[in-house]
């Protein structure tokens, strides 16, 4: 990796502090080709939240809060709708401000949640200001010069970007956390899954569609939808994103593709089923994996409670295995009924859940954020 990727467009450039606008090499194409010295982002940055009022956005403030990161200044964006409107951070209140492309002057990190169209068309603008941003959609997240980091497994990924750092897709980046050790450790070659996503995953609206269905249900009124294309409450739709004419979704595709991207392991396959379930929050997949390695349960565990961000909980006799309720709000994503596929050789299946508002999205933005901070 060459030193460009250790530029940091708003922070101190060492040697001359006068920084240096990468971010046009984004949007016009143009590489800006290596720099002679690094950037380094300053120690207290000014951060924007570009989806503020939104699941993700409200978790990005808290978990910012929660984990001390040292804002120098926060200033909240979101639609039109949402100016005014007032949110809480560090015992003050900020105003929401309407997201424009002039908004991001003076601010050197930006995590975004707004959708991806809203990063395809705000996210160079910002980058052009001078700030780095970390976008949570799926826009950015193949496009080569764009690093896709879960901290746990690829930090150094982080030093490679050109002003815009993706997170991955929130069942990928939970499932990564237990697959990743278990494929330095086994070497994966594929993997058979299926998720059970929680409606936040979809967004405020959706968690609001479920409320409202159960309260319908629960007084016997007709039940009415906005959200998903069939009700949500009480039911299972195997449908998360939309079709591709492969048969799969555009979610299931993307634990193989950003998998391979996150692992650097080009050969890695996936075949998965999403699905959505009538959960708050916190997603939860089951996972047959396929190794290069012999392996067994109990090296498994080995390696899984080693994992850093993970808990393992498996005491089937005892009942005690990750559930969602148990994982929401929590950093750590868990795993359990470790045991050996009984259809595969060398083949482990186990059950994974995480909070997708933070593992999967919030959390993992902020600790790609601190990641920035340590660049030298
Ligand atoms: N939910 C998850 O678990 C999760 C996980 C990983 C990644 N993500 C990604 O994160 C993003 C946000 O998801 P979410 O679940 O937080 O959605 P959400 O609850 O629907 O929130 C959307 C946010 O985007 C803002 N927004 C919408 N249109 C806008 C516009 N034209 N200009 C400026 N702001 C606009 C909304 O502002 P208003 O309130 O003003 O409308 C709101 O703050 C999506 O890209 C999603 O794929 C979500």
């Amino acid at each position: 990796m060459s030193i460009i990727l250790r530029q940091n467009v708003r922070g101190v450039r060492a040697g001359d502090g006068t920084g240096r606008q990468i971010g046009a090499s984004l949007s016009t194409g143009t590489d800006p080709g290596p720099l002679s010295a690094p950037y380094v982002m300053k120690s207290s940055p000014h951060v924007a939240v570009v989806g503020a009022t939104g699941a993700v956005g409200i978790e990005m403030i808290r978990t910012l809060e929660r984990r001390n990161f040292p804002v120098g200044k926060l200033t909240l964006l979101a639609s039109a709708r949402s100016v005014g409107k007032k949110l809480t951070f560090r015992g003050t209140e900020i105003i929401v401000q309407e997201l424009t492309h002039d908004a991001f002057a003076g601010i050197d990190i930006a995590l975004f949640s707004a959708g991806g169209s809203i990063s395809r068309d705000y996210a160079p603008s910002a980058v052009k200001a001078g700030c780095v941003v970390v976008d949570n959609s799926s826009y950015f997240r193949q496009d080569p010069k764009v690093p896709l980091v879960v901290p746990e497994i690829n930090a150094a990924d982080v030093a490679s970007h050109h002003g815009i750092i993706a997170n991955p897709n929130c069942t990928t980046a939970i499932t990564l956390m237990a697959l990743y050790p278990l494929h330095k450790a086994f070497g994966v070659k594929r993997i058979f899954a299926s998720s059970y996503q929680a409606v936040s995953g979809t967004g405020a609206k959706a968690i609001e569609e479920l409320e409202k269905q159960v309260g319908q249900i629960v007084r016997g009124e007709p039940v009415t939808r906005e959200v998903y294309p069939h009700q949500i409450a009480f039911n299972v739709l195997p449908q998360v994103d939309s079709f591709l004419a492969s048969g799969y979704t555009k979610e299931e595709m993307k634990l193989e593709n950003e998998g391979r991207k996150i692992m650097h392991h080009p050969g890695f396959k996936a075949s998965v089923t999403c699905v959505r379930v009538p959960v708050y929050r916190s997603h939860s997949v089951a996972v047959s994996a396929e190794f290069e390695k012999p392996i067994t349960v109990e090296a498994a565990r080995t390696v899984l409670l080693q994992a850093p961000g993970l808990d393992v909980v498996d005491n089937p006799s005892a009942s005690e295995y990750p559930m969602p309720l148990h994982t929401s709000e929590k950093d750590n994503c868990a795993v359990g009924r470790i045991r050996m596929d009984c259809a595969m050789d060398n083949g482990l299946t186990f059950w994974i859940c995480g909070d997708q508002l933070l593992k999967g999205a919030a959390l993992n933005a902020v600790q790609i954020a601190e990641e920035l901070l340590k660049l030298k």
